[in-house]
């Protein structure tokens, strides 16, 4: 098979756009610029690591589950100490806070320092290393605030940006600086990433639904009832959805970033200590609602924008539904109506 040709000499590198974009903002530093191409460095180290970790047993063929345990967490903890190591210097980023870690991290002397801070989910969709699946990084930065870290307990409408960084058979990333959503692809060979898309669009309705099915006995009625709802033909066209669940949220959000459709993962009575579902707040719903909105979709809880939800705790969970406009409305009318 012939080899794809290398990047020509007009793509469009991160760096590039970076700066391009920067010029647009009266008083820009370069700091957002650095905070972003960091990012991007941490993806690749991560990418890099991830890509080898089935060579080096790291991510668990070995079947044993104490030492499948200890290797998962060990490329959970790694993801996150390259995003703590890469920040802190330089003083950008005055607090990160992360899934991994219970409470945030201060990367700064003061909190008077730096203009940015972070909630990140290092590693997400961990379930999947184990099978040299889908994974992803995401995240969120906001301004800093000065106050303590009880200052991300904000709304999601707080972040200035927000994204992620997909490990697929290629690594992306993709963000929004609240000005649309871009898609920048890692060319392994030069290690940059290069502009793949710009101002992405996502479908007004789709036809995939992502959720995990074996929930079902716990869902409320009108998750119940939204779900059977997408595996009835459509008059119209006679086709019904198609599930694509792969235990990766971001995985699976990118598929519905392309295609459109919905992603769920409604409030269920399997555990009372989670009846807000599974996903986090601060690391997975506010990022990713952005990406979704600055695309031309949604987020919701079901009854409420997920941008809108205020976290009380670091750690708090709330459900999500999310991806085009047209499902995720239908999900609201079934949570209200039933
Ligand atoms: O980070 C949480 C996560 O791993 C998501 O990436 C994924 O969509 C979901 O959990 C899978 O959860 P479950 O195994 O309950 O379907
Ligand atoms: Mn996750």
């Amino acid at each position: 098979m012939a080899e794809m040709p290398p990047p020509g000499p007009t793509q469009v590198t991160l760096t590039q756009y970076l700066i391009e974009n920067q010029k647009s903002h009266a008083g820009a530093t370069g700091e957002f610029t650095d905070l972003l191409n960091r990012i991007a460095l941490c993806g690749k180290i991560i990418s890099s690591r991830l890509r080898r970790s089935t060579l080096t047993g790291e991510t668990g063929y070995a079947r044993t589950s104490n030492v499948y345990g200890e290797r998962q967490e060990k490329l959970d903890v790694f993801a996150n100490e390259v995003f703590l190591h890469h920040l802190q210097y330089g003083s950008i980023v005055t607090l990160a806070a992360s899934e991994e870690m219970d409470e945030p991290a201060a990367l700064t002397r003061s909190l008077e320092q730096g203009h940015y801070t972070i909630c990140f989910d290092p590693i997400d969709g961990s379930a999947n290393l184990d099978v040299n699946g889908t994974l992803g990084t995401i995240f969120g930065i906001r301004r800093r605030a000065g106050v303590d870290a009880s200052e991300l307990l904000t709304s999601g409408r707080e972040q200035v940006a927000a994204g992620y960084v997909l490990y697929g058979p290629a690594t992306q990333l993709v963000f929004t600086a609240g000005n649309g959503v871009a898609i920048f692809t890692l060319d392994g060979e030069t290690g940059e990433f290069y502009l793949a898309q710009d101002r992405v669009e996502m479908p007004k309705s789709g036809k995939n639904y992502a959720v995990n099915e074996g929930n079902t006995g716990y869902w409320r009625p009108g998750t119940k009832k939204f779900v059977e709802s997408l595996k009835t033909p459509d008059a119209k066209t006679g086709k019904a959805h198609a599930t694509r669940y792969s235990a990766s949220l971001v995985g699976d959000f990118h598929r519905i970033l392309h295609q459109g459709g919905i992603y769920l993962y409604p409030e269920d009575s399997s555990d009372p200590k989670k009846p807000n579902g599974k996903l986090r707040v601060l690391y997975e719903c506010h990022p990713l609602a952005l990406v979704a909105e600055q695309a031309g979709g949604r987020a919701s809880t079901g009854t409420k924008n997920v941008l809108d939800v205020v976290p009380e705790s670091f750690h708090d969970r709330c459900p999500l539904a999310i991806g085009s406009k047209e499902e995720v409305g239908r999900y609201e009318e079934f949570v209200k109506t039933f």
